[in-house]
């Protein structure tokens, strides 16, 4: 059952499209949230970073309950810790942070979804894009306290709904009662073309066509299977959107052509700032037709990204996100079938305005002794200039509503912009390319874009731990709606080594975008640069092996509207050794996997809350197979070999690899199990 409690007069955002058996709560139920004074109750939160103090006397408003010693909090997408997420606080900010550690409250997505799992079982939902706060026993360990900086907004309480008819193992739950009847409401999640399963190589930045075809010759030519090579923000003539650097790429449409002969996919990036510069078309059109955001005086804003300063497109007004989406036509013409949308949180690395008064600022602290209060002053004016709050409070959208345009300052709708700028790519493809199936995905996103496109994790370390918030991620990921999914394998920032590369790879072949990426500037990680690469090889060619199960479950899960990546707790919530591992997931109905996650590690401690099947893979072809009972076990893993269990009475098909998916032959599968 979904209640629906509609405070004030929300912002459309369009998440939820099916109201069906959705009741309005009325009368003395509409108390689940109580106004608050907004100064006081961000106090103990580190006070009113972002609205301005005018807005305090908006009000905002706050639900409290009590949490039982036993409940779990499942959800919040992509965020840090864990995947139960009590003990800390998150909050609503898709923030462009390339540091994912404990500190943090907030990625790059605001996904406002969570189940509080115990005696009782309910799921709420906060239709919300401006800030929220979500306390899950940060200030009080037993107190789950949700703050909304405003007062209006909708919030869907859901609880679990078992129907008679429904007979799969899974549909028993309450968890999973709740989880269909959510994702029945947001809508279908995106399915992506099935080469984007195949194995994916990025870097930041493949310069020139040379070296983009060097890099397939390095695969090919060892026979490590690809599908995919991503074109970042260099391909560009000087960062401008939809524009192609015509001296290090150039006959653009025969380099594509002569690539998708090697059956790799070109997959470019696009950035969410238009580059102000007279004589480029998109801007000049931006302009003139008056589609970009604007400040609080009308004028075009103006913020500094890649390529200096830069205009935002008014992804929220439809004929701006329209003229913003037939921009990826260039790219579609020049026969391109792939998409990255980046800095679409959106990220700032300063405003015009704010700028301006920094360097004014400065001016002053040249003539002063710098002491320790005015050093560390300056200090933070400089450093607060990326990503500044402030900055998202000094422009505006004319925002395309129901009821028609509507002006609305940035802040408040902050967490749409990287959905609406995938949606507006997504629905330029459907009339651009129809009978085409594209792949796109983004950095930044809300609940409902996953209806568009996928998302990649972001900017993350070539760090051990992160291998394992890949993994806490991805549960919470498909309970908002993505499904298209995945990290950047080996680590982003910093420099990898090949058994960290290799250890990632064990679980990256697990998730459906399985893309290697690294920052400019860190070690080259692309997986022929390492000395074993006859190991690198086996590894992905298990994955494409696996491709035909992975295929079958991400399509399944999408259809029946429920997990690929289940936690052990959902599907054996009476048992607390299972409701506590955190480091091994279900995939599918089927498998079970248990990825290693430390350096040096000779193998690793499994938990099986059922019996099952070990699988050992040396190669795609050569594999052992043993019967376990229910348990706890350490089990040998060494980085050379991948290790998943297999439930009773369930069978996993095992392909015959190929060096691309287009080869793969799923009619010659082994069942394992
Ligand atoms: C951002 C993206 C990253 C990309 C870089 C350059 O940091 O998250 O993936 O490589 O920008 O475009």
């Amino acid at each position: 059952m979904i209640k629906r409690y509609v405070y004030g007069k929300p912002f459309e955002t369009y998440s939820v499209v099916c109201l069906d058996g959705v009741t309005e709560a009325a009368g003395e139920e509409r108390s689940l949230f109580a106004k608050v004074d907004m100064e006081k109750a961000l106090e103990p939160y580190g006070g009113i970073t972002w609205d301005r103090p005018e807005d305090a006397a908006m009000g905002a408003m706050q639900y409290t309950r009590t949490m039982e010693s036993e409940d779990v909090v499942y959800g919040l997408g992509e965020n840090v810790r864990g995947i139960n997420k009590r003990g800390w606080i998150y909050e609503s900010k898709c923030s462009d942070d390339p540091n994912h550690n404990e500190s943090k409250r907030s990625l790059y997505g605001a996904h406002n979804f969570m189940i509080v799992a115990g005696k009782e079982c309910f799921g709420i939902y906060i239709d919300y894009p401006g800030r929220v706060i979500f306390d899950i026993g940060y200030l009080d360990k037993n107190e789950l306290a949700i703050t909304v900086c405003s007062e209006n907004y909708t919030v869907y309480i859901i609880t679990p709904d078992i129907t008679p008819d429904v007979t799969s193992a899974d549909g028993i739950s309450p968890l999973y009662s709740i989880l269909r009847q959510f994702r029945h409401m947001i809508g279908r999640s995106y399915v992506p073309p099935k080469w984007a399963f195949g194995y994916q190589q990025c870097r930041w930045s493949y310069k020139t066509a040379a070296e983009v075809e060097e890099v397939a010759d390095n695969y090919r030519s060892r026979h490590i299977p690809i599908d995919a090579i991503y074109l970042d923000i260099d391909y560009m003539k000087d960062y401008k959107d939809f524009t192609v650097d015509k001296e290090a790429f150039p006959d653009f449409p025969d380099f594509v052509k002569r690539m998708k002969d090697k059956h790799i996919h070109l997959v470019p990036i696009i950035d969410a700032g238009v580059k102000i510069e007279e004589g480029y078309s998109t801007y000049e059109e931006g302009v003139e037709k008056g589609y970009f955001c604007k400040d609080a005086k009308g004028r075009d804003f103006v913020v500094g990204v890649w390529p200096g300063r830069v205009h935002f497109p008014d992804v929220l007004n439809r004929q701006a996100a329209d003229w913003f989406g037939h921009g990826y036509k260039v790219l579609l013409d020049a026969g391109i079938d792939g998409f990255w949308n980046d800095m679409n949180e959106p990220a700032i690395f300063y405003s015009e305005e704010h700028l301006k008064e920094v360097f004014e600022q400065i001016d002053e602290y040249k003539k002063a002794n710098l002491d320790i209060q005015t050093f560390f002053e300056f200090k933070d004016k400089v450093d607060g200039l990326a990503n500044n709050l402030g900055d998202y409070e000094r422009f505006y959208h004319r925002a395309t509503q129901p009821e028609g345009e509507v002006v609305i300052r940035h802040d408040h709708v902050h967490n749409l912009f990287g959905y609406n700028m995938t949606k507006a790519a997504s629905d330029a493809f459907k009339e651009l390319a129809p009978d085409k199936d594209i792949l796109i995905f983004s950095r930044a996103s809300y609940i409902g874009m996953h209806r568009y496109g996928g998302i990649w994790t972001g900017d993350n370390h070539s760090w051990w731990s992160h291998i394992l918030m890949t993994l806490k991620m991805l549960p919470s990921l498909n309970m908002c709606g993505f499904m298209y999914v995945g990290s950047d394998m080996g680590g982003f920032n910093d420099n990898a080594t090949e058994e960290l590369v290799m250890r990632w790879a064990a679980l990256s072949m697990f998730v459906p975008l399985m893309r290697n990426h690294a920052a400019a500037g860190t070690r080259y990680q692309e997986l022929y640069r390492f000395t074993d690469t006859d190991t690198f090889r086996k590894l992905i060619e298990i994955r494409y092996a696996l491709i035909p199960y992975l295929w079958q479950e991400y399509n399944k899960a999408v259809d029946s509207e429920t997990l690929m990546y289940k936690p052990l707790g959902w599907e054996h919530p009476g048992d607390r050794h299972a409701v506590a591992t955190e480091d091994q997931l279900y995939v599918g109905d089927s498998m079970m996997i248990c990825p290693v996650y430390e350096q040096n590690a000779i193998g690793r401690h499994v938990y099986l809350p059922e019996p099952m099947t070990m699988v050992r893979l040396k190669s795609a072809t050569d594999y052992e197979q043993e019967k376990y009972a229910a348990g706890h076990y350490y089990i040998d893993i060494p980085a050379e070999q991948v290790v998943f269990f297999i439930r009773d009475g369930h069978k996993v098909p095992l392909g015959k690899s190929a060096e691309y998916t287009d080869a793969l032959d799923d009619s010659d599968a082994v069942w394992l199990g």
